[in-house]
């Protein structure tokens, strides 16, 4: 296993200090509401793909403060469900409140047997070319609980076992969101995605299934699905696979959704929870076509 050690900055104070071996790190001497240098953003980047999920604490990010520090990193993505006001004017900044959780856990008692659903997710997996990155902050927090839970995909997968790996090999999985989209008034396809992938920036190799679309292995039966997703959520779920968050006010999370799969502890009851969440756009797989 490669363990990533603290990195000095070149540039002013900032600072990167891993939280766990591969996975997670918190960056500190910097404010998020000033631009970002060019040398900064690429460092802030070259961060993210490092430890694939980091972290800023005491920010006072607005919301347009929020959507400007994302924008240096590609352009920005409007998820469906976000309702757009025309007066707001800020329309990618997406809520993700308690109260939809609550909606999630509602669909998930309604599943059919069998269905393996699960929060470990990546954000917008079932489009085509899903969403590379995410900064999530903190709005509105339970005094306690609440925490996020990010998965390194890459070393999940490096953990199966030779031959999980070899019958995984070649092999894709359905990520079906109808139920949210049709109720947005969309119709998208449904998507399947290798479940092995490389990383398109740093060529690491991924374990990829996002589990709360209703993933099924194409081509197989429910039973040998079953059993190759099961393999693969185990390694996810493993604590030494993952970096636990907690938040404060003012607390940021930037995530590469191509390399760490998250979870949303619901550990607060009826507590409100609010976060808001900017996506950035990937780069299209298939332009060339
Ligand atoms: C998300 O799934 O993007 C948000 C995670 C969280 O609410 O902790």
């Amino acid at each position: 296993m490669t363990t990533l050690a603290a990195v000095s900055s070149p540039h002013e104070t900032l600072t990167i200090r891993p939280l766990q071996p591969t996975v997670g790190a918190e960056i500190s001497g910097i404010d998020l509401r000033r631009p970002l240098t060019d040398e900064v953003r690429d460092e802030i980047k070259a961060a993210v793909l490092a430890y694939k999920v980091v972290f800023f604490r005491d920010q006072e990010l607005d919301r347009a403060q929020h959507e400007a520090f994302a924008r240096r990193f590609g352009p920005l993505y409007i998820h469906p469900s976000v309702k757009r006001t025309a007066n707001e004017g800020i329309t990618a900044i997406h809520p993700i409140a308690s109260d939809a959780f609550k909606e999630l856990e509602n669909r998930r008692a309604a599943q059919p047997a069998g269905d393996q659903w699960d929060g470990y997710h990546a954000d917008t997996s079932w489009r085509l070319d899903p969403t590379w990155g995410a900064v999530l902050r903190a709005v509105t927090l339970p005094e306690v609980g609440g925490d996020t839970i990010w998965v390194d995909a890459g070393l999940a997968y490096r953990a199966l076992s030779d031959e999980v790996k070899e019958r995984l090999a070649g092999l894709h999985v359905v990520h079906d969101f109808r139920d949210a989209l049709t109720g947005a008034g969309l119709d998208y396809p449904i998507v399947a995605h290798p479940i092995v992938r490389k990383h398109r920036e740093t060529g690491e190799t991924i374990g990829f299934v996002n589990f709360s679309v209703h993933p099924w292995i194409v081509g197989l039966d429910r039973a040998e699905s079953t059993e190759l997703l099961t393999a693969i959520i185990d390694q996810y779920r493993k604590p030494e696979h993952q970096v636990r968050f907690t938040w404060r006010p003012g607390s940021v999370a930037f995530w590469d959704n191509r390399a760490a799969l998250h979870y949303a502890v619901r550990n607060y009851g009826d507590t409100r929870r609010l976060l808001e969440r900017v996506l950035i756009a990937d780069e299209p797989q298939f332009a060339d076509i």
